[in-house]
């Protein structure tokens, strides 16, 4: 069984900038609380663009709205990329959607899996949640002449025991090997999540989100399906009809009015009449 390894996911970067931060080599954890703290931590010390955190295990990984991230020995990737992108503070949220579409490239790629994206930072494979993304803007790490910074974090599942899993996690989570039937290098995997983000966030630099979104859009399990939106003014529920060039969902309600949601959790309608 192969395990993620420094000197074998190195030897597999196809990157000349992530992973390949000038004077700050990646770090590999045996164990640590969180890889998005971790590289919160080095941004506010100064660290440059590039550097990759990954982990064998997480004690304390985090997930969205609050929530943990499961995260047993080798069951998974755990890797935080720490970036500082030349964009407006209204393009980030455009990292998260590329950091879904680098995955989904990857695992294509990697384990000939093709997985679906749900807005706004699902990856899900047959209804159950194979990985996700935890993009956040650490505070305190912003120095002179160093852009600001943007820890994109993410979780795929590989290799999962069900019976390690809550109770309530096992009927909803999916892994790699699982899917594939195959054994994965976690290194492997891990490099060529690299590549698809640095070629991404390329695009996004160059003015060319168009081709993300698309891209996205032809992952989506959210558009034309019937979602539930928690907003800041209350619940509402609608059509999810078309992703933004900013890569906000717009939800077309009963009424006819249209409803554009730039952040926020929503849950798909199920052929049971249900909203997972
Ligand atoms: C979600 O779907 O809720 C986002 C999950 C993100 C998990 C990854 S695992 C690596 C990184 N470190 C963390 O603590 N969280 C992210």
């Amino acid at each position: 069984m192969s395990i993620l390894d420094l000197e074998e996911f190195e030897s597999q970067l196809k990157t000349s900038l992530i992973g390949r931060a000038r004077g700050h080599g990646n770090e590999l954890w045996e164990t640590i609380g969180s890889t998005n703290d971790r590289a919160a931590e080095l941004a506010r010390q100064g660290a440059p663009a590039g550097v990759i955190v990954l982990a064998r295990q997480q004690t304390a990984g985090r997930g969205r709205q609050g929530r943990a991230w499961e995260s047993p020995a080798d069951s998974g990737i755990f890797m935080s990329v720490l970036l500082r992108p030349a964009c407006r503070q209204a393009d980030l949220p455009l990292h998260t959607l590329a950091a879904g579409v680098a995955v989904s490239r990857a695992v294509w790629q990697i384990a000939g899996v093709r997985v679906g994206l749900k807005w706004v930072n699902d990856i899900v494979a047959g209804g159950k949640k194979l990985g996700g993304i935890l993009a956040e803007v650490p505070g305190g790490s912003t120095r002179e002449h160093q852009r600001p910074a943007l820890v994109v974090g993410i979780g795929i599942n590989t290799r999962l025991s069900p019976e390690s899993l809550p109770d309530e996690l096992k009927a909803r989570v999916q892994w790699l090997e699982n899917l594939s039937g195959q054994p994965l290098d976690p290194s492997l995997l891990a490099a060529a999540v690299a590549y698809a983000l640095e070629e991404l966030c390329r695009l996004i630099e160059e003015g060319q989100a168009a081709s993300i979104i698309a891209e996205w859009k032809g992952h989506s399990v959210t558009l034309g399906r019937q979602v539930r939106a928690l907003t800041p003014s209350g619940e509402l529920e609608g059509t999810a009809v078309d992703l933004t060039d900013a890569g906000a969902l717009v939800i077309e309600l009963s009424s006819g009015q249209t409803v554009v949601l730039n952040a926020g959790e929503i849950t798909i309608r199920g052929i049971d009449g249900g909203y997972a």
